[in-house]
């Protein structure tokens, strides 16, 4: 049982690579041996390995369309895989290439009913999720499985009443899994730069993990 994990929304700046990274360092924890894709042209995650002088799983850039016929001859003999995807809205074709690869597709969103609209304005981004949906079980895929992932929240722990709960109940309501490890807002553990260890252990993301395989073995 492997993860293949994309990162994936319609805008930029909602969490991707953090969680990317993070997300990586708790595979790498688990004994997962991750790859860590960036397909994001910006590179700010294989910029942040430079910061950090490496990180315990590789970071290969590659910002292509063809990532779902290039990923399987990278991936050689590590166990699971992250893709940082670039935002849809601009780069519809990379993300597509790599949501074709990925059979998890986690979307990071900030629990903010303003930024849940826009993501759903016009159906773009479920129009997006769909068609790829299709094109997975046209060629004889397992549809992914797609959750969200609330960040930069205000509480660890999900709450009754709060806007993580409101939004929690929008997505639920637009069909969508919402996971229940949030990531609450936190500059010191969660900055980008060489100066901070990246560490998953007690971490939410390590919780992530295991939600993510408890929902893969059905
Ligand atoms: N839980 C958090 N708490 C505090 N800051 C956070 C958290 N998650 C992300 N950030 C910060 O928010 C900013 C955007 O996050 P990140 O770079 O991961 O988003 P992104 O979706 O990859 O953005 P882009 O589309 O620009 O690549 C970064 O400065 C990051 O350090
Ligand atoms: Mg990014």
């Amino acid at each position: 049982m492997t993860l293949t994990i994309a990162l994936v929304n319609l805008k930029p700046g909602v969490g991707k690579s953090t969680s990317a990274v993070f997300l990586g360092q708790a595979l790498y924890e688990a004994g997962d041996n991750p790859l860590v894709v960036d397909a994001d042209k910006g590179r700010s995650t294989q910029r942040w390995e430079e910061l950090a002088g490496g990180f315990h799983f590789p970071v290969i850039s590659k910002a292509t369309r063809t990532l779902h016929t290039d990923i399987p001859d990278l991936m050689e003999n590590r166990g699971s895989l992250i893709v940082d995807v670039p935002q849809v809205e601009d780069h519809a074709g990379i993300a597509r290439s790599a949501l074709r690869i990925c059979s998890t597709w986690v979307l990071p969103i900030a629990p903010s009913i303003i930024e849940v609209d826009r993501m759903f304005a016009d159906g773009t981004l479920v129009e997006f999720l769909d068609n790829t949906q299709e094109l997975r079980t046209d060629t004889g895929q397992a549809p992914a499985d797609v959750v969200v992932l609330l960040n930069r929240t205000n509480t660890a722990r999900m709450t009754k009443g709060g806007p993580d709960a409101d939004v929690r109940q929008l997505f639920r309501d637009k069909g969508f899994v919402v996971l229940d490890t949030q990531i609450p807002h936190n500059d010191d553990r969660y900055r980008q730069s060489g100066g901070q260890r990246v560490r998953a252990i007690g971490t939410p993301y390590e919780r992530v993990i295991r939600e993510l395989k408890q929902r893969q073995a059905g």
